[in-house]
């Protein structure tokens, strides 16, 4: 079954630890990250962004592929269905379709705006028992056509929007996504210090993890964040290891154009490095 991100999360930053959130593209993604999250004991927030949820083909066939999938492999572990950097009327879908949690991505908003349209969407995510995380300053990059400018978050209005009642905060302090560029300046930990003392003990959300050196990781962890988003990194692998397999021309042998094995490199290699972060984040054994 399906749960809200707000037990996980409450639990997490209390234990100081993080909960991965994972973007999903296909069954594949899908599969192998709720496999893992279970071999792990590990809780597991699963992020679809607007694009992928228009490529996966909607909103309820995705729902129903998780419930599904949750049911048919026995996954016990808490999951949470997650919409990624969502707008005002894809969280409203989100919301109707039967995800758990739902991201409002107001930060290109003016903040009184931003403030306005997630009173709204928390009073309807709260009603249904849903989780929803907000977003102030920006994430820098780009990520499926959600472009951000990397503005650092001001701590008042991080605090104006934590006390809407949000579940989760995240604020912008120098992450991006995508990879990180070599002359990167790293996490604005004196931002991020400041933020979390003005939000109490709201669980902070950390975006662009794909490439965030594990110190940098613990760090943030030990000032309030307790989720923790990545999704470049597992695309990477999962490129790599099928590049490596059409390399080797194991497509051309046998039945390796079957996709079941076409696919299989990819799949692996996004469990192994789901388990990576899991350990990393400390999420293992937290289920
Ligand atoms: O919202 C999703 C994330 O922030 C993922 O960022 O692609 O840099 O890992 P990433
Ligand atoms: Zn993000």
């Amino acid at each position: 079954m399906l749960v809200s991100a707000k037990e996980m999360l409450n639990k997490a930053r209390e234990g100081k630890y993080a909960v991965g959130q994972f973007n999903i593209n296909n069954l594949e993604w899908t599969k192998a990250i709720l496999l893992t999250a279970q071999e792990n004991n590990s809780p597991v927030i699963l992020g679809v962004s607007e694009g992928a949820g228009k490529y996966m083909g909607g909103y309820h066939a995705i729902v129903g592929m998780v419930n599904g999938l949750i049911e048919d492999l026995g996954i016990t572990v808490p999951v949470a269905l997650h919409l990624d950097h969502g707008s005002y009327e894809g969280a409203k879908k989100c919301i109707e379709a039967g995800f758990s949690s739902i991201m409002f991505d107001g930060s290109h908003y003016p903040i009184a705006e931003n403030i306005e349209k997630t009173t709204e969407l928390v009073k309807e995510a709260a009603a249904k028992g849903l989780s929803l995380e907000a977003e102030v300053g920006s994430i820098g990059g780009e990520e499926d056509g959600v472009v951000g400018a990397g503005e650092v978050a001001d701590p008042k209005e991080c605090k104006q929007i934590a006390d809407l009642n949000v579940t989760m905060l995240a604020a912008g302090i120098g992450n991006i996504h995508g990879k990180y560029p070599e002359n990167w300046a790293g996490l604005d930990f004196e931002a991020l210090a400041k933020i979390n003392e003005a939000v109490g003990n709201m669980p902070l959300v950390l975006h662009g993890g794909t490439g965030i050196p594990d110190d940098m990781i613990a760090k943030a962890i030990s000032l309030g964040v307790a989720k923790i988003n990545v999704n470049t990194e597992c695309q990477l692998v999962f490129a790599e290891a099928t590049r490596k397999y059409i390399e080797a021309g194991k497509d051309l042998e046998g039945k390796g154009f079957d996709p079941r094995k076409l696919l299989a490199p990819g799949f692996e290699a996004i469990k192994a490095k789901v388990k990576e972060k899991m350990e990393l984040f400390g999420s293992v054994n937290r289920a």
